[in-house]
């Protein structure tokens, strides 16, 4: 065996779920008690996510952020899920200080109320692909899943250490896919409510002559790329709760 070969042998491999796959179950001892993923959050979504460590202020200025923007992820039938690898003394003492000391971007005394997991083990780390070894061997990235009512990973975004994430980015995908499910379109690049939405591409040479005569409620560039009006209001009122 080459030193090659046996460099790679001794690297441990990690997995991480894709698209489409069913979310890797685990139980864990979180800052709100143990949490079954993703059972517990059946019939609602998920936002799974990493950050490298407690006590660290691209993680402070990402968790206040995540916490005053709770409400609003949670009108959209989504829950947060937070998750480092340290123990859970060391979430509780952080939690403590983000409320009792830390101002960011206008918020103070924000209180952190989602769960946030402790996996000094890495158990979850590693069934989730959270540590990118490249990056760091003993802290997860900032990965982000979401998470579908089904139990379904529907989508991932992963982030450096050193980036915060962008939560309108965050917010804005969530709720594209529920408007791709609720009313069968995709979105387009940038898409926000109420701008057109995309319908899927003619699936026979008769339905791509339908289009590019107009007899549907369409507005076609070419038979492949039609779009149509989806009203703001009509959107936000299917998906958010009331
Ligand atoms: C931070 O959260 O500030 C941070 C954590 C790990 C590496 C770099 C920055």
């Amino acid at each position: 065996m080459n030193t090659l070969e046996s460099t790679q042998q001794q690297e441990e491999v990690f997995t991480m779920p894709r698209i489409g796959d069913k979310a890797p179950e685990f139980t864990a001892t979180t800052t709100q008690g143990e949490i079954n993923f993703p059972s517990d959050y059946k019939g609602e979504w998920s936002i799974l996510f990493s950050h490298p460590a407690d006590f660290t202020p691209v993680c402070t200025s990402e968790f206040m952020t995540f916490a005053h923007l709770e409400d609003k992820f949670k009108k959209a039938n989504c829950n947060l899920v937070g998750l480092s690898i340290d123990g859970l003394y060391s979430h509780i003492a952080w939690l403590r200080t983000i409320k009792d000391k830390i101002k960011f971007n206008g918020m103070e005394k924000v209180e952190v109320k989602f769960p946030l997991i402790e996996d000094i083990s890495m158990n979850v780390a590693k069934k989730y692909g959270m540590i990118q070894p490249g990056e760091s061997k003993t802290q997860a990235v900032r990965a982000v899943f979401f998470v579908d009512p089904e139990g379904i990973v529907r989508a991932l975004i992963y982030y450096p250490l050193s980036l915060g994430r962008n939560f309108d980015e965050l917010y804005r995908a969530l709720i594209a896919m529920q408007t791709s499910d609720k009313f069968n379109v995709a979105t387009p690049a940038d898409w926000n409510p109420g701008d057109d939405v995309i319908v899927s591409p003619a699936g026979s040479c008769g339905v791509a002559e339908e289009r590019m005569t107009g007899t549907e409620d369409l507005e076609c560039q070419d038979w492949f790329f039609c779009t149509k009006k989806l009203d703001k209001d009509l959107v936000l009122n299917t998906i958010l709760k009331k």
